[in-house]
Order: C-alpha cells, then structure tokens, then sequence
C-alpha cells in the first residue's frame, strides 16, 4: 500500500520523469503484427464489431471497451477468466472496472441472488428486507454512514450529493478536484481525468451548468482555501468532492495529508466532504479509503462495488442531519432534496449488496486481492528495471496502476501539452491491444484491478505476457 508521504513524492517524481521524457510505444510495424494475430484469433468478434456498429453508437454500450482494432465480444465469464465468442481465453484484470472482488459469477453469490429474485420477484416499487440488510451492512463498515439511500449508477448518487449539500448547507458551489470522475452529469462534466482539461471531453454542456462549480488542482490546499475566501459572499461552497486516492482511483495520487487538510477546511467553511467511494468501498478495505486516512467524510457516494457490479449500483450514505433532508415531506419547499429512481433498491441490487458484502469479508477478499495486486506490482517493477525502463508499478491495495506512458501525468497547459497526452494515451492503447493479444485485459492499458480469485499462477502468467509485451516497445525516435 502506499500510504507515506516519501512513497507519494517518489510516484510524482517519476511521473514528472516519464512525462518530460520521450514517449516509450509499439512501433506500427509490430502493431500491424498485433492486428493481424488479433484478427486471426478473434474473426467472430471481429464480425460482431462490424454488426453492432450498425446498431450501437461506436459500436459498443460500455466506455471502457477498448477498440484497437475491435472489442472482443464476451460469451463467459467465470472467476478471473472471460472468454469470447472465438473461443479464447483471457485473465482479466478489469473486474468490470472494479467492482468484482470475488470473482465473476461467484456461484455463491449467484446463488443468493437467484433465491431472492426466484422468492420475491426483481422489486415490487415497496419495499423489501434486503433494503434494511444491506443499509444495516454498510452501516456496520462505514461508521460515517448513519442513514443510506440507494440509487441506480454512481453518477446518479453524485448528482444527490450535490443536490442534497446544497440544500443541507443552504448554499451554492461544488468544489471538484481536477483529474478526478464523478460520472457524467452535466456539473461534474468538467477536468475530467487530467487536471486543467477544462470541458475537454464533452460538448453539449451550457457553460451556465458549470456556474457553481469550481475546480481545485490536485493536492493543492492554499488554493482550496482561496476558493473557499473568494466563495464566502458568493453564495458559498457546499461541498468539497474528491475521488479519495486522487483523480482515477489513484492514477492522479492525492497527497497523503490532502483528506485530512479538506476535513478542516469543510469544518471551518461549513461546507460538506464529499468522498466518491464508488471504486474504493470495499476494495481498499471493507471501510473504504475513509478507514485508510482516517478521516470521516460528510457524505460517502458509493457505484459499482455496492451491488458487486449486479444492476443498479449507487448509493448514498452519511450523517442522519444531512441524509433526513431526502425524506419526502419532511420540510417541503424548505429543507427538502427530492431525489428518486423506480430501480432503486430493488431486490436485486439490494440481495446482491448484501451477499456481496457478506462474502467480501467472510473469505477475506480484499486481503487476498491486495496480496495479488501487491505481487503484480512487484513483479512489474522487477521487469521494467530488468529491461531498464524508466516505467513504474504502484498500488493502493488491489488497484494497480502500471504508468508506461503516464497520459494523464501530463501538464496539459504546457506547449503541446494536449498532443503529447493523446499521443501518449495511443501508446497506452496500442500495449493494451498487444496484452490482449496475449491473453490479458486490463483497464487502459495502465491499471488492473486484481479479486480474490486471482491466484499466484494467474499473476506470474500476466508477468508473462507483460514481459513479452515490453519486448515489442521502444523509445519513439530513438
Ligand atoms: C470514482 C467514480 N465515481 C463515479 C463513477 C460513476 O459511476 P457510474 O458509472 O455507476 O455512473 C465512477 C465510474 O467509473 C467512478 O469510478
């Protein structure tokens, strides 16, 4: 784990390292090599790329897909191994983008689930036992949660948040933290993954929706305080956001004091802290990166992991003052945050949180995922120095980042800024189509997310492929 301050300065120092030096890629001769064996092992998926084109907007539902050249439809998935419809086998190492802390279909927790649907039907718009169990559950873990709601994404849970700060505070701004994900709401559409990006990644946006919002660099205490100064007599900052370990779980690492300087600034100021635990809840421990820091937030979002990636997954937990504002009725006009969702808390999310959580800790999952993780993240290390790149491996339990080309290290405000990070982004693509070539999916080609399933074979055999994978790549120019 990283958790000292020395460990933080040496990842900053060997992002600024990478970024300031050439980029390290695939040269298009051995990605046309990769291709063509892609091609080869996978011309049903290939197939299915070109049908779904004609019938979904880039041809695939989900953002993480990576295209290059064509996703590989999935036909089974079971513990850390998917397989397509080609027939090949794969390690994966994206769990779905993180909720999976089990293992895919965890025949236990199928089971669980299958039981609850089969006796009480997928949701009935009341009520069930499995909305008490799991909010009793996260309770239990999360001691800043007094009352908790459930939505359907952890986009959705975001934008409560936000509502519901401002109603609790009875003021207007939201504080984002650069480089960091909150989904994709209009507000929170803003310096997405790279710090200073401004309204880089989506268009169809009035400037207007961003009127409240403010968006702090990374780490940067004196500057959250000056926004909070500048605030005071305009309207105020409601609520302070972060993504815990820093912008993308970490690939933008938050300074190991930062938390704890947010938790007083919010006091001074009167303001809410926000954690978006959407990854890190129940991964990072079961009490989240609250519990790690230390430091107790106002409100925590939960996604993905809450439902162990079973649909819907949000949520909303934290203090009693706060959340009873969600109640109907309660000040109408006045202190009241509407929110709703006719999905939210269906037997489904809600069965499958439970179990879920019940499983996670009962087999020590998140223990056996970071014991994975933490030997991926030793053995890349090993190899880069061995082949004497400047790369680097870090993780935060069981999320590994693997920084080859650091895209989102970049310092997009500096001269060619922007060009140097999609063309370091395209090298990151291009070595996660040559670990897919080999058998190994990742997330981005610069994270994995490793379960409980993962065994020592699973990872020395990703060692493998990365090695092999590493041998293909050169300095560009040189
Ligand atoms: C930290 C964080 N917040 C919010 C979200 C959005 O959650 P959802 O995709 O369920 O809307 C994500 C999704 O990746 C996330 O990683």
């Amino acid at each position: 784990m990283t958790t000292n301050v020395r460990e933080f300065e040496e990842i900053m120092r060997r992002r600024r390292e990478l970024t300031s030096g050439p980029i390290y890629s695939i040269p298009d001769a051995e990605m046309e090599k990769v291709w063509a064996r892609l091609d080869k092992k996978s011309p049903k998926s290939k197939k299915a790329y070109e049908t779904a084109k004609e019938c979904i907007p880039g041809g695939a539902q989900h953002m993480l897909v990576n295209k290059n050249p064509f996703p590989v439809t999935i036909a089974k998935a079971l513990g850390t191994r998917m397989y397509d419809i080609d027939g090949n086998q794969y390690i994966d190492y994206l769990m779905m983008a993180g909720p999976i802390m089990l293992g895919h279909n965890y025949p236990p927790l199928v089971k669980k689930v299958n039981e609850a649907i089969e006796t009480e039907g997928i949701g009935s718009g009341w009520t069930s036992e499995y909305e008490i169990k799991l909010a009793r559950e996260v309770k239990r873990h999360f001691p800043s949660v007094d009352l908790y709601r459930a939505f359907q994404s952890g986009s959705e849970a975001n934008m409560a948040a936000a509502r519901l700060a401002r109603v609790y505070t009875k003021k207007k701004k939201i504080v984002k933290i650069g480089g960091s994900y909150h989904g994709w709401a209009d507000q929170f559409v803003y310096e997405m993954h790279i710090p200073y990006s401004g309204l880089f990644e989506s268009a169809g946006i009035p400037e207007e929706c961003f009127a409240q919002l403010i968006c702090v660099a990374p780490n940067d205490t004196a500057a959250l305080e000056k926004a909070f100064e500048s605030a005071k007599d305009d309207g105020g900052i409601a609520a302070v956001f972060i993504e815990p370990l820093g912008g993308e779980s970490g690939a933008t690492p938050m300074h190991p004091d930062f938390p704890g300087e947010l938790r007083a600034l919010c006091d001074r100021y009167e303001s809410l802290l926000v954690f978006d635990e959407v990854v890190t809840a129940f991964r990072l421990g079961l009490g989240g990166a609250q519990a790690y820091y230390g430091v107790r937030s106002d409100l925590t979002v939960f996604g993905k992991i809450i439902t162990h990636g079973y649909p819907s997954s949000g949520g909303l937990g934290g203090r009693r003052d706060i959340m009873e504002c969600l109640v109907s009725g309660l000040q109408p006009f006045k202190g009241h945050c509407f929110v709703a969702g006719t999905m939210g808390g269906n037997v489904i999310s809600t069965s499958a949180g439970y179990w879920a959580l019940k499983f996670i800790e009962q087999e020590k999952a998140v223990e056996k995922a970071a014991a994975a993780a933490d030997r991926l993240r030793g053995g890349l290390n090993g190899i880069f120095e061995r082949m004497g790149f400047p790369f680097f491996a870090y993780n935060f339990a069981s999320i590994v980042h693997f920084e080859t080309a650091a895209p989102v290290a970049v310092d997009i405000r500096e001269k060619d800024g922007i060009m140097s990070a999609l063309a370091r982004k395209q090298a990151v693509d291009n070595f996660a189509a040559a670990l897919l070539a080999e058998g190994i999916i990742t997330k981005y080609g610069n994270r994995a997310f490793t379960c409980m399933a993962h065994t020592d074979a699973d990872i020395d055999t990703a060692l493998g492929a990365f090695e092999k994978v590493l041998g293909l790549v050169k300095k560009q120019g040189g």
